[in-house]
């Protein structure tokens, strides 16, 4: 404990000394997203954590996410340096999107208007008509079909299948999917409500539709923790990644949270709901890239300006 707290102490410093701000996701450790609270940045959902690093006027962000975030990140102020914990930090969702396949698959569709995830490649996003993250992303898909568009959606099948679903709109979706939420099962989570009746669902649309189907309130992180803190229940079922519960819990001290189930054994399977790559940013590789400046992130200029015009797009409507 001593050395997590000598630690924390010197991250504080760092990030003074550099001038630096911390913006983390909320399904990183706690402990990081306390740092970021107290020291003057931000926790938050992708679409925040854009917003607020673009917005910021540090001229160094500590991108504690995924190399999407910290590529955003750089994509929208690419005159700050941009460092993450850990460079190998990705996300199977931009992973399973190359972004040659990408663009062959648009050019067969040409007539479509190209909607992507935040969960994606630079140069995916490049070749993209607007970005969108999990908060927005179906109240644009819902103003580009009342436009009369067809969509082209890439890379989350189900969250695009949920925005379909919702909207109706005209959408051809590629197949990707979260290896987190894709284990969230619906039938083990029927029986879990069964054990709690008066339990709120509280699930993320990355989740399978049999999962979603039985949500209480669908939404991204932020979202789900606003709805934990005003729900009126005590109990909820929560299928994200638990990296979430250690806000969930702050914000709503007294209410009991429980893991949804993951893959076939519930009972023994407690805490599977983590991300991975998530869980490579720490204390330890916080503080080494601060003293060091290694670990920075860089993106093409060219692609770079590419992508910002879908990134802004989202930024713009969401104003
Ligand atoms: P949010 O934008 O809801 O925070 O989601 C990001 C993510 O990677 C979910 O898996
Ligand atoms: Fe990607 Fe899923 Fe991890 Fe989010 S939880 S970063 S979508 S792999």
């Amino acid at each position: 404990p001593e050395e997590k707290a000598a630690l924390k102490e010197r991250i504080r410093k760092l990030l003074k000394e550099r001038e630096a701000v911390l913006v983390a996701h909320y399904y990183v450790d706690g402990d990081l997203q306390d740092l970021a609270e107290e020291t003057g940045g931000c926790v938050s959902d992708s679409l925040e954590m854009a917003r607020f690093g673009r917005d910021h006027p540090a001229k160094t962000l500590v991108v504690a996410g995924v190399r999407f975030m910290g590529e955003t990140a750089k994509i929208l102020s690419p005159e700050k340096t941009i460092l993450m914990p850990d460079l190998d930090a990705t996300c199977s969702l931009d992973l399973g999107c190359p972004a040659d396949e990408f663009a062959a698959f648009c050019d067969q569709h040409p007539d479509r208007t190209v909607v992507v995830y935040a969960n994606t490649s630079a140069a995916v996003k490049a070749r993209a008509d607007w970005m969108v993250t999990s908060s927005i992303g179906l109240d644009i898909v819902a103003h580009l079909h009342a436009q009369g568009k067809k969509i082209l959606w890439a890379p989350d099948k189900h969250l695009g299948g949920y925005i379909q679903k919702k909207t109706g709109a005209d959408m051809l979706l590629w197949q990707g999917s979260c290896i987190v939420h894709d284990e969230f099962k619906g039938v083990e989570l029927e029986l879990l409500k069964a054990e709690h009746p008066n339990a709120k669902v509280l699930v993320h649309p990355e989740s399978p539709a049999s999962v979603v189907a039985m949500a209480d309130v669908v939404g991204s992180t932020t979202q789900l923790i606003n709805a934990a803190q005003t729900l009126d229940a005590s109990e909820f079922i929560v299928a994200t990644d638990n990296g979430i519960l250690h806000k969930m819990r702050m914000a709503a001290p007294g209410k009991h949270f429980i893991e949804a189930p993951t893959a076939g054994n519930s009972a023994t399977c407690k805490s599977c709901a983590h991300c991975p790559w998530m869980a490579m940013n720490g204390l330890q590789n916080l503080a080494d890239v601060l003293e060091s400046g290694k670990n920075e992130i860089f993106v093409d200029p060219e692609i770079g300006k590419q992508a910002v015009r879908a990134i802004d797009r989202m930024l713009d409507f969401a104003a």
